[in-house]
C-alpha cells in the first residue's frame, strides 16, 4: 500500500460534523499516513486543536484566510504567532494569500494582512501555505520583497508555468489538488507537468475540490490517491513513485 501526505484539508469544517471521526479513522487504513488541517481564522483555532491533540497524524497551520481580512486585527496575528511559538504540531502559517475573485475584502486590506503574516513567518522561521486567486501580479511583487528566508508552498495552485518557475525560482513548493483530474485543466496540466517532482505537493482542500468521478459529493483526505494518480501520469512515473517523492517533500517543507 502507497503513503500518501494530504497537506492541507479542512477537517474541522462543519461539513464534517456528523461523521469526522468515522472520516479520520477511513485514513490511515486507506495509507494517508499524514494530514495537514489548516485552520483559516485564530478563532476557529481550538477546533484545529483539538484534531491534532487526539490524532497523531494529523497536524495543523493557522493563519488568516484573505476572505477574513476584513476583521482581522494586530490580536489575531498576536494570536497566530503565539499558536506558532507554542504548539509543536503547528507546522505551517496558512492560508494566507489574496482573494481578487471574491474580493470578500478589500484588496489593500488583504495585501497589508497577507505582508504582515508573511514577516511573521520569516520572523519565526515557519512555512507558508498561500492562497492565491486571480491576484497573481500583486502577490509575486509582495512575495519577491520577503523572498530572503521565504519557505512555503503555493495551495491548490491555479496559475501559469511562468508562475510557477518564478515560485520554484524563490524556492517554493507547488501543491496540486482535485482540480487536475477535472476537464478543461489543460493550463493547470502544463503547470504540473512542468514543476519537477522534487517540488510537488498532494493535497485535498477537503470538503472541496472533490476529484472526478466524485464531483458533486464530499472531499476528505483520501482524494490524494486520485491526485496522486494524475501528477504519476503527468510525469511518466509510477503512483508509487509519486507517492514516495511528495510525501519526501511534505516532510522536508514542514519539518517532519
Ligand atoms: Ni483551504
Amino acid at each position: 500500500m502507497l503513503t500518501y501526505f494530504d497537506t492541507h484539508a479542512h477537517l474541522s469544517d462543519e461539513k464534517f460534523d456528523a461523521d469526522r471521526d468515522a472520516v479520520i479513522a477511513s485514513l490511515v487504513p486507506a495509507g494517508v499516513a499524514r494530514v495537514i488541517d489548516v485552520c483559516c481564522d485564530a478563532a476557529d483555532w481550538e477546533k484545529t486543536r483539538a484534531l491534532a491533540d487526539k490524532h497523531d497524524f494529523i497536524y495543523a497551520a493557522i493563519g488568516m484566510h484573505p476572505h477574513e481580512a476584513a476583521h482581522t486585527t494586530l490580536s489575531d496575528l498576536d494570536a497566530v504567532k503565539a499558536v506558532l511559538q507554542a504548539y509543536p504540531k503547528a507546522v505551517g502559517l496558512g492560508e494566507i494569500g489574496l482573494d481578487y475573485h471574491y474580493d470578500f475584502a478589500p484588496r489593500e486590506v488583504q495585501r497589508a494582512w497577507f505582508d504582515a503574516q508573511l514577516s511573521l513567518a520569516r520572523e519565526l522561521d515557519v512555512p507558508v501555505i498561500l492562497h492565491i486567486r486571480e491576484a497573481f501580479g500583486d502577490c509575486m511583487d509582495i512575495l519577491r520583497a520577503h523572498k530572503d528566508g521565504l519557505k512555503g508552498e503555493m495551495h491548490c495552485f491555479s496559475g501559469s508555468v511562468e508562475i510557477a518557475r518564478e515560485c520554484l525560482d524563490m524556492g517554493l513548493y507547488i501543491a496540486f489538488g482535485g482540480a487536475v483530474t477535472f476537464k478543461n485543466a489543460n493550463k493547470l496540466l502544463d503547470a504540473a507537468a512542468y514543476v519537477p517532482k522534487e517540488r510537488l505537493l498532494l493535497e485535498t482542500d477537503c470538503p472541496y475540490m472533490t476529484p472526478v468521478p466524485h464531483r458533486g459529493e464530499r472531499n476528505d483526505p483520501r482524494g490524494v490517491i486520485a491526485v496522486c494518480e494524475k501528477l504519476a501520469d503527468l510525469h511518466r512515473v509510477s503512483a508509487a513513485e509519486m507517492a514516495q517523492a511528495t510525501w519526501e517533500n511534505a516532510n522536508r517543507l514542514f519539518g517532519l
